[in-house]
């Protein structure tokens, strides 16, 4: 690991669309315009990952504004023959601030293990950029009684890898069987989820004041408030309403404004 400092360690209220496999130059100019001209409270930082081709167009519009650049995955190594992997470093090099690690979608559709999430995020911090680590249950697992041994084993494989680095990341919590489902957990189910991986965290010795942690899955203009009204609930990592600004806009209005906590 090496010292390069990420950009902020503060919990803080964020709100993150990931963009996934869609959109195209047309649409991606007309969305982003929208987001960069709403007038929005400074209380909340407004993260868009797009695809890697759309990186450099995504820079370009979003140059001056207060919304972040990131990206879906990148390489667990630095560089070399691995063809069709995007480094860390390179999204650097397009700004980018933050990267989502060990998606769900990578974790089960590219056999993504724990361990290779965690070197993602190594490699992230290492280039000064923020992972987003996601985590989360499968429908099978909730229902099995395993949400808190899985969501464990997932966490655990990052904190010990990143030890003291740990606190420079954010975490998001993304139940699978609520990603793209139109049924997002209930605000009860992402609290006690939450409050479990702060939890973990703490016991990892990360400190809680610079913990920031997402809830995705279905987030949407309806349901927001109440997901972000939970107090172990810092924002959001939006899929399907990130890709319209009025629905993406009327989500972040919902993200609280909170100053710092443990
Ligand atoms: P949806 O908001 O479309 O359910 O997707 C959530 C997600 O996977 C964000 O990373």
């Amino acid at each position: 690991m090496q010292g390069t400092a990420a950009d902020a360690t503060a919990r803080r209220t964020l709100v993150v669309g990931n963009w996934k496999m869609h959109g195209d130059l047309q649409a991606n100019r007309s969305l982003l315009q929208a987001l960069v001209a709403a007038p929005r409270s400074a209380g909340c930082e407004i993260g868009v990952c797009v695809p890697f081709p759309y990186l450099a167009q995504a820079r370009e519009l979003l140059a001056g504004s207060a919304i972040a650049l990131g990206a879906q995955d990148c390489s667990m190594h630095q560089q070399g023959a691995y063809t069709g992997e995007v480094s860390a470093r390179m999204l650097r090099e397009f700004d980018c601030r933050y990267v989502l690690v060990g998606h769900s979608e990578r974790r089960a559709l590219h056999g993504e293990a724990d361990a290779m999430v965690a070197a993602k995020a190594e490699r992230a911090l290492d280039c000064g950029i923020t992972p987003i680590v996601c985590v989360g249950e499968t429908g099978a697992q909730r229902e099995a009684g395993e949400t808190d041994a899985v969501i464990g084993m997932q966490l655990d494989a990052v904190l010990n890898l990143l030890g003291s680095h740990a606190s420079r990341m954010v975490l998001a919590y993304e139940p699978v069987w609520a990603i793209g489902s139109g049924r997002s957990a209930s605000a009860a189910q992402a609290q006690q989820v939450h409050a479990l991986i702060r939890s973990r965290a703490v016991h990892h010795g990360v400190d809680p004041r610079e913990l920031t942690i997402l809830y995705g899955g279905s987030v949407n203009p309806g349901n927001a408030g109440e997901l972000f009204g939970q107090d172990a609930i810092d924002g959001g990592l939006v899929g399907g309403a990130s890709l319209k600004a009025a629905d993406f806009l009327a989500i972040v209005a919902a993200a609280p404004s909170r100053s710092p906590t443990a």
